[in-house]
């Protein structure tokens, strides 16, 4: 692509970092507030690279907890065994190589929001265990005796359709409505054609920044290119596509 032409303003953002002002968005960004104010465990979903986890951290910056930390982990990448540990801690000793005890990241959230991202592919024993964690407000980590109370808010990302994967008995029904007290629904960039225009004079403005050049702005063939291509990858798609045609 080319099409990227001289001086451009930056766009400010519309939501804790987010761009976009079209009715879908706009509705989300009141949602996130209300969820926020409301407290209790949420459910993100939509397509991959639409904004799950920036909605995240805009909700959790709106929440009373937005002084506290916000850890997200990734429950796609990380094996059962690794993952127990990982999330709820162990004592020294607890296993082979566990030469110190760590807290886990559960402990680490306290007072603010664990991400537990792409849940739809948490293992069975882990969805049990979690389903626990979220019953009673308590973790014991690996290996140790005592339990500890932990006040976290749980917010669970997958681009999965969850409620399909609990009727094919891949995951705990039960889990499922321990999660999702709350449902974010965040729309593939496809449904907010409006703010395409936005995005993109955002990224092309950030990523000539970023690489010591001027700002540069969309011409207006790039942006009618852009338009009507659908965007599988949604706005990470774009801000890669972007990043290229800034750099080349
Ligand atoms: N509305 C937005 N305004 C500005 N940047 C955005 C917006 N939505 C997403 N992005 C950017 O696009 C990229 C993908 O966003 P994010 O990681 O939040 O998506 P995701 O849904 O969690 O993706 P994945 O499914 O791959 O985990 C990030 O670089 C993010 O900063
Ligand atoms: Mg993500």
């Amino acid at each position: 692509m080319n099409g990227l032409d001289g001086a451009a303003e930056e766009i400010s953002e519309d939501f804790h970092g987010m761009i976009g002002r079209s009715a879908v968005m706009l509705a989300l960004y009141e949602q996130a507030r209300q969820v926020a104010r409301a407290g209790g465990s949420v459910l993100v979903c939509g397509e991959s690279g639409v904004g799950k986890e920036l909605i995240t951290r805009a909700l959790h910056a709106e929440s009373d907890r937005g002084d506290g930390p916000l850890i997200p982990v990734n429950c796609a990448g990380i094996p059962s065994e690794l993952l127990e540990s990982e999330l709820f801690g162990h004592a020294s000793g607890a296993f082979t190589g566990a030469q110190h005890a760590r807290r886990g990241l559960f402990a680490e959230a306290h007072g603010g929001t664990l991400l537990l991202d792409e849940i739809a592919e948490l293992a069975p024993e882990m969805q049990a265990k979690l389903l626990r964690v979220l019953q009673d407000g308590q973790v014991r980590p690996l290996g140790a005796n005592l339990e500890r109370q932990v006040d976290v808010r749980v917010v669970a990302a997958t681009n999965r359709d969850l409620e399909r994967e609990v009727t094919r008995g891949r995951f705990r029904e039960d889990l499922f409505f321990r999660l999702a007290t709350f449902t974010l629904r965040v729309p593939p960039l496809r449904e907010r054609g409006e703010d395409l225009q936005r995005l993109a004079a955002h990224f092309a403005c950030h990523f000539s920044v970023a690489i010591g050049r001027s700002p540069l702005a969309l011409s207006d063939a790039a942006l009618s290119l852009l338009s009507g291509y659908s965007f599988p990858g949604n706005v990470r798609e774009l801000a890669n596509l972007i990043e290229r045609a800034v750099t080349f």
